[in-house]
């Protein structure tokens, strides 16, 4: 592990170092940026992206930091994703603007943020004035235009392209010049919502956080075809800066946690359908023996089955491999609306 800097970004320890190539990232990694861009489409960019450069770049990348301090973030959307990344930028010192039109879902990120807040301070985490300079960081509003004064937005909107075209040509409007428009998609193509930007598209990056946000230390950062090294840098030290750790991925479908994930929880169904091995017995085996903290059938309610088949059907229309292909069961259970956690019911009851 390397020092911090000060909330300003990833480490200057591996740079100062010189020209090393590393083959697996160091979970500070903000630098190798500069690396991504020359190979941003190469089948080894991942690779690629964890090779050091020396300091110009960190000169300028520390210029780029600098002039662009992030003191408010707006947060498009209310619902479990879009509630966690508003309360973890306030408890990063950062206004947020949690931003809905639904009334009852600004009601429901509200009673969340006190409940976490809350626990936090229980659990001595936080003070109770913390919790209380972290509450008054956030403004709930209905509007985009509310929160026009914010310089970053990120959407974490319904998982539609045509919604978040229509929601990106309005952030590009509405927000300032030097704001990124970033993007909680889990596998819609970067490069596609861009476009919906116009000459913004230098702007446009992925920032893909885990449920329940609080709690997972990941964001995947992707870079469209348009996004600028500047973008990405200035992503990952927000990311940071939100107490995450930020990893690089290409625009691919799926990216790299929901092309490796869902083909495992698909596999979970199929198995299941086969009669392979009950749910319960599926997940347990995949805890005990794998570790996962839960099992992938668990892991799918959690998630939604609806996300699940339509993130799979992502992977299966662009990348054109049958193995992507949503398994017969689980598409029936989305049929019949058993979702999982959030309709009460899916691959297990949850309505108790
Ligand atoms: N918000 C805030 N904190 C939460 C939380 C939430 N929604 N859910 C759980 N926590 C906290 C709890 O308060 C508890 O903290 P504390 O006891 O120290 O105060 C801690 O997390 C552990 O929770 P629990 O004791 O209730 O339960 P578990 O130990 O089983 O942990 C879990 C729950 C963190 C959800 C764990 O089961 C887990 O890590 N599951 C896997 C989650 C995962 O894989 N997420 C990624 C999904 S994929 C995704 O998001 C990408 C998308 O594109 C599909």
């Amino acid at each position: 592990m390397h020092g911090r800097t000060a909330g300003l970004g990833p480490s200057p320890g591996p740079v100062l170092a010189g020209e090393t190539t590393v083959r697996h990232p160091e979970p500070s990694f903000g630098f190798p940026v500069a690396d991504w861009s020359e190979n941003s489409l190469g089948g080894n960019g991942i690779r690629s992206a964890v090779r050091i450069s020396t300091s110009p770049f960190q000169s300028r990348f520390l210029e780029v930091l600098m002039s662009h301090e992030v003191n408010s973030v707006a947060v498009i959307g209310a619902g479990t994703m879009g509630s966690g990344i508003a309360l973890i930028a306030a408890t990063s010192g950062i206004d947020a603007f949690q931003v809905d039109v639904s009334p009852e879902q600004l009601e429901r990120a509200k009673g969340y943020h006190a409940k976490v807040l809350a626990r936090n301070v229980e659990k001595e985490r936080m003070t109770e004035g913390e919790m209380v300079a972290a509450l008054a960081r956030i403004t709930y509003v209905d509007s985009m235009d509310a929160a026009k004064s914010a310089d970053w937005a990120v959407e974490a909107a319904t998982e539609n392209p045509e919604i978040k075209a229509k929601l990106f040509a309005t952030m590009r409007a509405t927000f300032p010049d030097h704001a990124v428009l970033a993007t909680n998609t889990s596998s819609i193509s970067i490069t596609q919502i861009a476009t919906a930007t116009g000459d913004a598209a230098d702007r446009v990056v992925g920032m893909h956080f885990f449920n329940p946000v609080p709690v997972m230390k990941l964001v995947e950062v992707i870079k469209g075809l348009a996004t600028s090294d500047e973008t990405v840098a200035r992503t990952v030290a927000l990311a940071e800066r939100m107490g995450k750790t930020p990893i690089p991925a290409n625009d691919r479908a799926g990216f790299v946690s929901n092309r490796v994930l869902m083909p495992l929880i698909n596999e979970a169904f199929c198995a299941w359908m086969e009669g392979v091995a009950e749910p319960e017995a599926i997940d347990e085996i995949m805890k005990l023996g794998c570790n996962f903290p839960m099992g992938p059938l668990r892991l799918a309610d959690f998630i939604g089955l609806d996300v699940c088949h339509d993130i799979m059907m992502v992977l299966y229309r662009e990348l054109g491999d049958q193995k992507f292909f949503p398994c017969p069961l689980l598409r029936q259970l989305v049929t019949a609306g058993r979702l999982g956690d959030k309709s009460g019911q899916g691959v297990y009851d949850h309505s108790r």
